[in-house]
Order: C-alpha cells, then structure tokens, then sequence
C-alpha cells in the first residue's frame, strides 16, 4: 500500500509524507514465545485474537527520539508502566529490557540513529486470547510489544498557521468511567471529537469536561495565555501529556505566572494566546476556537518562549549517552 493514500493532515498532526516509510523496519515482541523479531511494514501482523482487536485492550506511548536517543523516556516509561499495572497487564519485561528493544528497532533501520524526526509509537496489548470476550482469564502468555518506528517531521505550516479548534459534543469521561489520564487504546471518545471537528471543518476538538469547562483537545493538551499568565486546565479529565508537564515544568523554573485551573470558553475565546501541546510537534498554536480569531492568530510572544525553554529542556534530556539513560531508567 502506497503511504500517498490518505487525505492531508492539517493542524497539530500534520508531517511532511517520508518515502522510507514504506520500508520502514518494525518490532514485535511476541508475548507468548517472548520472542523479538523485526519486520517489513508490509510483513508486520497481529493475530487476530489478540486483545487490542477483539477489545480494543492495550496501551500505548508516542515517543520522539533525537539522533537515537528517545526524549523524556523515563517519564513515558513511567506513565507506560503505571498504566500497565493499575490495568493489570503483564508487559512480561523490565523498563531496560524495553528500552533495549527500542534502540534495536532504531539501529535496524538504515539513517534512523542518525535523524532528528523520528517518531515511534509503542503499543503494547494485553496480548493474545484463546476466544473473543473480556476476562483475562482467557488471555494467553504477555503482552505483545510492537514498536513502529517512522520517519515523521512536522509539517512547518503547522507552526506558521496554527490550528483552528471548534468545541465538541464530546465530553471528557470522569475518572469512575475510563480513566482519561492514561493512554489507553480504546480512543472511541477522541475519536468521536475528532469526527465532530472535522464535519465542522476544524483542525481539531476542544472538549470540555462534565462541568462544562474547557479541558483538552483530542489528541493534544490545551493552554491559554492570558494578561502574561500561563493557564492549564487541571489535570483530572484528561491525558496526563508529558509535554504538558514540561510546559508547566519550564515556564515555572524561568519564573512565570502559571495556574492550573478551570476556565471557561468564553475566557479561551478572549486569550492572549492559545496553543496545544503533545510529544509529536511539541506547542501548535491555535488561531482559533468556534469562528472567532485568538488575537492576530499567530503564535504569541510567550508561547514562542515557552517554545524555545521546552526545546533546550529537551535537548538537555536527549544529549545523555544511551549507557546512562539506560543506568538511569529504575527496574
Ligand atoms: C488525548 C491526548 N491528549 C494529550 C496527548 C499528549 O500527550 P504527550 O504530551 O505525552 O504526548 C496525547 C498523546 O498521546 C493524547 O492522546
């Protein structure tokens, strides 16, 4: 299949089409012999019984790895393995262990040790099952580990133009309901304000929580500047975005004003600046929410500062050797 296929992305997911995908080299721990092997993109396949198809159970990160370093690996790890335990899933290897397999899928594929843009996701099922239903009981061996690696720079338009939000139907579930903080597979609710967005003509969903204050977009965290202010909305609802504590981490250390709280469309619609956050193109502004323009609609002074703190945080992260990032990961 040709990657031309699909229609263009606009806003915070768009990159720019990479021809080395087609070819690109993924891995797959299979959970029952625990066996890694790499594959053709074309030759990669899951059983059908297994957990993510039958039920859609599994969890997954999005990683960004830099000259063959993953940025911020501890803290996804930590959200990977916490998810993995308060949902009971076996990943059936230690945080090294996985770390290894991923700069093994790296090494594999031919410039990728050398690029700036790559961006992996990593999934790991529940793992396979003896018949279609629920329990675990029915659950064969570990968790199947697939790591697909590909070529992925953000499209620059992205940053230039920023994105255009429109408020969903779609709420965000409470934590007695799915737990929205962790990155599971099941997406159906992103999916459905991503769906809404789009017969809208947005770039995205802004959704609000059961309140009816804004909370997050569907596959990004959301920000407003305000009077030099950074505002978050709290942390419940939504995905616990690695980015997004490193926004809040970095304009804290360089001493602005930052505030986790409710706030309202009404208070969006007014902001200084906006913008979305997530570990694929790192701050997008948002030129606008429901028709009406957030200021010039461009990306803002303070969000273009905040922009510039998070890249030389991740730097910083990413310019440990492998020995050490490995030493540093706990078991
Ligand atoms: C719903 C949702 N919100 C936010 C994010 C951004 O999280 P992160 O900054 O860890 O990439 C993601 C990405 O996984 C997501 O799926």
């Amino acid at each position: 299949m040709s990657l031309k296929q699909h229609e263009q992305l606009n806003g915070d997911h768009a990159f720019i089409e990479d021809q080395r995908n087609e070819t690109v080299l993924i891995g797959i721990r299979d959970g029952v012999s625990l066996e890694f092997k790499l594959f053709e993109r074309k030759d990669a396949k899951l059983s059908v019984f297994d957990s993510s198809i039958l039920v859609g159970d599994g969890i997954w990160e999005g990683l960004r790895v830099i000259n063959g370093n993953v940025q911020y690996v501890n803290e996804h790890f930590e959200r990977l393995f916490d998810t993995a335990y308060a949902l009971w899933i076996d990943l059936g290897l230690t945080k090294r262990e996985l770390l290894q397999l991923i700069y093994d899928t790296i090494d594999a594929n031919p410039g990728m040790k050398e690029s700036n843009d790559v961006h992996i996701r990593l999934i790991c099922t529940r793992g396979l099952k003896s018949t279609p239903y629920q329990s675990r009981k029915v659950q064969i061996g570990k968790s199947q580990i697939i790591i697909i690696p590909e070529y992925k720079k953000v499209m620059p338009e992205s940053y230039e133009n920023g994105i255009k939000l429109i408020t969903s139907w779609v709420r965000r579930g409470n934590p007695d309901t799915k737990d929205e903080m962790w990155n599971h597979l099941s997406k159906a609710t992103d999916i459905m304000a991503s769906m809404s967005a789009e017969a809208a003509g947005a770039d995205g969903a802004l959704m609000l929580d059961h309140n009816g204050f804004v909370k997050t977009c569907n596959a990004t965290n959301f920000f407003i500047v305000k009077k030099g202010e950074l505002w978050a909305p709290t942390s419940e609802n939504q995905m616990h975005g690695i980015t997004r504590q490193k926004v809040l981490d970095v304009a804290r250390a360089h001493g602005l004003v930052v505030k986790e709280k409710n706030f309202t469309n009404t208070e969006a619609y007014t902001a200084n600046e906006a913008f979305c956050t997530g570990t694929f193109a790192s701050q997008v502004p948002v030129r606008e929410i429901d028709g009406l323009k957030i200021k010039d609609g461009k990306m803002g002074p303070i969000t273009k500062q905040i922009s510039q703190w998070y890249k030389e945080d991740v730097i910083k992260n990413v310019t440990r050797s492998r020995e050490q990032t490995l030493l540093e990961l706990e078991d």
